[in-house]
């Protein structure tokens, strides 16, 4: 199986997850893509998703499904979304595709994350892909020293913006083996608006997408 199967896969096993008649976080990315598709097919189970991007707004919006903001609504028994690592304790790197402020705003309003990956996402120790860190623009020549004083070489994403307006630092070299401390601390540096570890926001479950189907790994 191609890794996009893979990825359509954990999309389609993902309805599980959605409660009929309740309201549904969605992420953001290649893989929630694919949940979306299938999530069309349900449609009329569900009032309809709050939304982490304006990608996925759209896309949402072109399925027929009804959307609502992070700021619409109380509270939310479920939120699924993918990930670029996912670890054995359920912290994950996210923030690839540039989401990572708005899917842990929703992630927040959540009881629950249901993280949709191909096995490729999972390893043993976070760090390999370069963590993603939203910043405010002034900052970063100096939260670029910050990450070089921890071992960390951040680049600035060429051309990208967030649907924030705020640049995307990718940090490359860093082997992150305790996510929650290290989320707790970079959080405390000035200019940082959002890091892409999820650590206390990590996931309930995974559904891991292998060449021999889909393996759920519940995290308690
Ligand atoms: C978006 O900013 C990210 O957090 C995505 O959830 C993550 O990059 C996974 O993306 P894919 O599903 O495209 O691999």
């Amino acid at each position: 199986m191609t890794q996009d199967e893979l990825k359509a896969l954990v999309g389609q096993a993902a309805l599980a997850y959605v409660q009929p008649g309740q309201w549904v976080g969605v992420g953001t990315g290649s893989t929630v893509n694919h949940f979306i598709t299938a999530l069309a097919g349900i449609k009329a189970q569900i009032p309809g998703a709050v939304s982490s991007s304006v990608a996925s707004t759209q896309r949402l919006r072109a399925a027929g499904i009804a959307v609502r903001e992070a700021d619409e609504v109380d509270s939310l028994p479920v939120y699924i979304d993918g990930a670029d690592e996912i670890d054995g304790q359920g912290c994950m790197i996210k923030g690839g595709g540039a989401a990572l402020t708005r899917e842990k705003i929703v992630a927040d309003l959540a009881a629950r994350f249901v993280c949709i990956a191909d096995v490729s996402k999972r390893v043993a120790v976070l760090g390999g892909f370069p963590l993603p860190v939203e910043v405010i623009a002034l900052a970063v020549p100096q939260l670029q020293r910050r990450f070089a004083a921890i071992g960390g070489r951040a680049v600035l994403r060429a051309g990208v913006l967030t649907d924030n307006g705020h640049p995307i630092l990718d940090v490359h070299g860093l082997r992150i083996g305790d996510p929650a401390a290290m989320e707790a601390e970079l959080n405390q540096w000035p200019g940082v608006v959002t890091v892409g570890l999820f650590a206390r926001h990590r996931a309930s479950v995974c559904l891991l997408g292998t060449p021999t189907g889909v393996q759920t790994i519940d995290f308690g």
